[in-house]
């Protein structure tokens, strides 16, 4: 079309736009190439041998896959297990956009960098940088959890196999030499820190009575709270994924009996029946459920909460009070954990989610601080029980002077 042509803005001929180009192209290359030790950790994807015959699978039917780094040194016979996160899906149509991206199929998985908790660099990660290390990725949309399938809009079948993920991956995972070690973590952030919940008790279950097999969900302790209009948004998300997905097996027989499945999908029922020992690590204010379950784009009129949503320095102060209700509920639900043995907590007030996965908020000059521990401290002291207790609940924001805004948000 003519006008449109007319409207293009001229471009250099091709000629004279190369050189530079391949010039910094080279630049780039030369960088790479003599900064190796600089080289962020890449590690490889490892795809379940076998899925489909044990429809363990995506939810597009590819099979799902995991990342292994080996540990070595010390650290031989040690392993940390970490599930990934990113939310759920809870309809045909969201489980259905879902499956065309890398939350929903394999299809779409690349190499993936590890950082923080699954660093293999000892100055940022001395207790674990080590061990051996998993990522298992997250395409089912239900935490790992569901087991059913359905018939998608056109005509194929999306299916819903978290739980035959978790079974299948861990039970390779085992062949590879989880099976006989010593030391064992499972951990996981956001929908992977709720996933590392509710496989705890299997988890620990694997491995004999010596072994020191603990959970640590990070994020992953979703409230049951209304929304800024009043409604129970959360819940609702959680009753679509567990009924449509058929999350059952996962959740205690115990509450069960006396609640509804989608009631016991939240990790204040589930603590109540783990018997592993777990470090519950969450922010108070945690960012996403601040964005997605207390203050959810609908629940509000107009503009009023986005520019405080997007940065909490941004709230006026009666804005920051119905943030310090969503805080005190969580300090009441982890209450019980406070008289569990061998429990840790740490739940500090920085407005971020996912603290282990990152290494500002792992172990950086900018790593929220509580009980004068780091993150990547507080882990440590409570997994070797370096310290007598790591229970630890910070003040209401703003009072933690080490939250940084430079926390992933
Ligand atoms: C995290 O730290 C490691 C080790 O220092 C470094 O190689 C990596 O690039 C860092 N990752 C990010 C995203 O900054
Ligand atoms: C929970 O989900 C089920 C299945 O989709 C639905 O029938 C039920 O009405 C939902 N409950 C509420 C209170 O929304
Ligand atoms: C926060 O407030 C500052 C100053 O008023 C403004 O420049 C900035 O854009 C706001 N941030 C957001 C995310 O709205």
């Amino acid at each position: 079309m003519a006008t449109s042509s007319k409207l293009r803005s001229p471009v250099l001929p091709r000629r004279r736009l190369a050189e530079p180009f391949l010039l910094l192209l080279l630049l780039l290359l030369l960088a790479a190439v003599a900064r190796p030790t600089a080289a962020a950790d890449v590690v490889e994807l490892t795809l379940l041998a076998g899925a489909q015959e044990k429809g363990a699978v995506c939810l597009d039917g590819s099979p799902p896959g995991y990342h292994l780094q080996r540990g070595f040194g010390s650290g031989e016979h040690s392993w940390l297990v970490f599930l990934e996160g990113g939310a759920w899906c809870n309809s045909i149509e969201s489980c259905s956009r879902r499956k065309m991206g890398v939350y929903g199929s394999s299809k779409f998985m690349k190499a993936a960098e590890f950082n923080g908790i699954l660093s293999n660099d000892q100055q940022l990660n001395s207790d674990f940088y080590n061990w051996n290390k998993v990522a298992i990725r997250y395409c089912d949309g239900a935490s790992f959890s569901g087991d059913a399938e359905a018939q998608d809009k056109d005509g194929s079948t999306l299916h819903f196999r978290g739980l035959r993920i978790w079974e299948a991956v861990v039970d390779e995972l085992m062949g590879k030499g989880l099976a006989t070690a010593k030391q064992a973590i499972l951990s996981g952030c956001s929908a992977g820190g709720l996933a590392a919940l509710l496989h705890c008790n299997d988890f620990h279950a694997r491995f004999p009575k010596e072994v020191s097999a603990k959970c640590l969900p990070d994020a992953g302790f979703f409230l049951d709270v209304e929304d800024l209009s009043g409604e129970r948004h959360m819940w609702s998300v959680f009753n679509g994924t567990v009924h449509l997905q058929n999350v059952r097996e996962v959740l205690s027989k115990d509450c069960l009996t006396k609640k509804d499945p989608t009631e016991c999908f939240f990790p204040a029922e589930l603590v109540k029946s783990i018997t592993a020992p777990t470090l519950i690590l969450n922010s108070a204010y945690d960012s996403w459920q601040i964005r997605n379950a207390l203050a959810p784009d609908g629940s509000f009129p107009g503009q009023s909460w986005s520019s405080c949503k997007t940065d909490i320095r941004n709230c006026s102060s009666t804005q920051i009070q119905v943030f310090n209700g969503f805080r005190n509920k969580f300090v009441d639900d982890v209450e019980i954990v406070k008289d569990k043995k061998d429990w840790g907590l740490f739940i500090d007030s920085c407005f971020t989610h996912c603290q282990t996965p990152f290494n500002i908020s792992w172990s950086s000059q900018a790593s929220p601080v509580l009980g004068s521990k780091t993150v990547a401290e507080a882990v440590g002291d409570w997994y070797f029980e370096r310290s007598y207790e790591v229970k630890e609940i910070d003040c209401e924001y703003p009072c933690n002077p080490t939250c940084s805004s430079q926390l992933p948000t």
